[in-house]
């Protein structure tokens, strides 16, 4: 690379003409000035420097190092001129560079790279609270700024514009990172480092850093907070668009990687679980309520566990499982949804474990008053979330009925905020004819699974 061609050029020590020390100086004002402007993707380079068979003395290669580490010019993490467009294109976050796109993957930056012209990625501060406060640069390996933490191996870093929390949000975050280990030889980090608007995140929710330790092994999260120089990394993937780009293919991939991974990391073999039959050979159907406390939870539970249970109990093979999704660890998650083929919960974050369901199973969402009328694209996350991973979902229903009414309905975002945590009801009739329809499909679907002679690997392609 670049770097390495000055690296050796400057080695060689022989006397050299003024001339050929003037065309390197010009040379190296360019690179000041490619450095000053950030350029990515510029069409000058060194190549031309490499033919050339130039020498330079220590002192001269001690001058002009020391000339890059101070022009070494850091910008802010978070970019406010791009406040409005703050998750496309360019996005906010590290503005000045621009993505790599390979077709069906999430645009993502790997930094050293050509673009870079093999100049590292160096973030300084750890502002928690604005992420304009924090920076970035690129640097030359030769030519770190002073007081710069280097920091070994592969880091990944991560902007989202959501959360690292919520398993949703969380999940969509990392899914990007996931993909490219697959690409890339399943590499591994060494270390993570997040953000959020450019705000430095010390940690991952337990739930989201159980599922990374399981694909990615030991999350560390890096704190940046050894000394208030810079910290520069050897080698840096950045990803700060979420999902992305990433194509329908490929999100099934990571989704099957992802389960499969959880599952070897809690102990659990699924083997001959897709052909289950009970005692009269029928196919083993399991149904399972996830319940939640408090926001969005039913407001009836034992009216609605008696609705579930009562179809459930008429057709061979089906069994019926109650839980409370709060009260599981990470390995109850996992466990619970790889013996599930109906999942039937609440809108929420709760659902984002169907992930570890078998492709093909079942999905059934209720949502309180309000979500149907005034939730926009928010209320289809799970459906697509169920496409990303392989799963049906068999519809939703929506409570017409609230404990009290929105006081103005003309503010529609007042009144989202007013009702998007109530409870949901029920409704007998619909609740019984919607189970029947969704048993008898997933009968069906499982019948045919106990013909086809396909064959389920368990090993994990990471
Ligand atoms: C991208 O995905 C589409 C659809 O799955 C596929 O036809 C195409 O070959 C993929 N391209 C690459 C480069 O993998
Ligand atoms: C960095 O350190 C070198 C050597 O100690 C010194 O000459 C230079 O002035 C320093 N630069 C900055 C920007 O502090
Ligand atoms: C999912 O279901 C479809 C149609 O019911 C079937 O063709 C496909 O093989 C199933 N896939 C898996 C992984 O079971
Ligand atoms: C309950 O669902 C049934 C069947 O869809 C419907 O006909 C009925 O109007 C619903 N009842 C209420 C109170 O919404």
């Amino acid at each position: 690379m670049e770097v390495k061609n000055i690296a050796r050029l400057l080695d060689k020590r022989k006397s050299l003409s003024p001339s050929i020390i003037i065309l390197f100086i010009c040379l190296l004002s360019v690179s000041l000035i490619l450095i000053l402007f950030h350029a990515q993707a510029s069409p000058f380079g060194f190549v031309s420097l490499s033919t050339s068979s130039a020498s330079l003395s220590d002192h001269d290669v001690h001058g002009l190092n020391s000339k890059l580490r101070d022009s070494v010019t850091f910008l802010p993490l978070k970019d406010l001129r791009f406040t409005k467009t703050a998750m496309e294109g360019n996005t906010w976050f590290m503005s000045s560079f621009d993505d790599t796109y390979e077709e069906n993957e999430s645009q993502y930056l790997y930094l050293p790279s050509q673009a870079s012209k093999g100049r590292l990625l160096c973030i300084k501060g750890h502002d928690k609270r604005d992420g304009t406060q924090n920076s970035y640069a690129l640097a030359w390996p030769e030519s770190l700024p002073n007081s710069t933490t280097f920091l070994n191996g592969l880091t990944f870093v991560s902007d989202t514009y959501y959360d690292y929390v919520n398993l949703w949000h969380g999940l969509s975050a990392m899914v990007p990172f996931v993909g490219w280990s697959m690409k890339h030889r399943c590499l591994k980090p060494t270390r993570w480092v997040l953000f959020h608007w450019g705000e430095l995140r010390d940690k991952m929710g337990l739930w989201l850093q159980n599922l990374m330790e399981a694909n990615l092994g030991k999350v560390q999260v890096e704190e940046l907070d050894k000394g208030e120089g810079p910290y520069c990394f050897e080698k840096a993937v950045v990803m700060r668009h979420n999902v992305g780009k990433m194509g329908k293919e490929k999100k099934l991939q990571v989704s099957d990687l992802l389960r499969c991974k959880a599952r070897v990391f809690c102990g659990i073999n699924p083997t001959g679980r897709r052909k289950e039959v009970g005692v009269r050979g029928e196919p083993i159907i399991r149904l399972t309520l996830l319940m939640r406390r408090g926001s969005r939870s039913f407001k009836d539970p034992i009216a609605v566990i008696s609705i579930f249970a009562m179809e459930c109990a008429v057709v061979d093979g089906c069994t019926l499982e109650v839980v409370q999704s709060e009260d599981l660890s990470f390995c109850d998650q996992v466990k619970l949804m790889t013996n599930t083929d109906i999942l039937a919960s609440p809108h929420g974050a709760q659902l984002t474990n169907m992930l570890f369901m078998d492709r093909n199973s079942s999905i059934m969402e209720f949502f309180p008053k309000g979500w149907l009328e005034l939730a926009g694209v928010d209320r289809y996350t799970y459906r697509w979330m169920a496409d990303q991973s392989g799963m049906q979902h068999r519809g939703a229903w929506w409570d017409s009925n609230a404990e009290g009414e929105c006081p103005d309905p003309k503010q529609e975002l007042e009144c989202f905020n007013f009702y998007k945590d109530g409870q949901v009801g029920h409704n007998d009739t619909y609740f019984a004819g919607w189970a029947r329809t969704v048993l008898n499909q997933v009968r069906i679907c499982k019948l045919q699974a106990m013909q086809s002679s396909q064959r389920y690997s368990n090993a994990c392609p990471c």
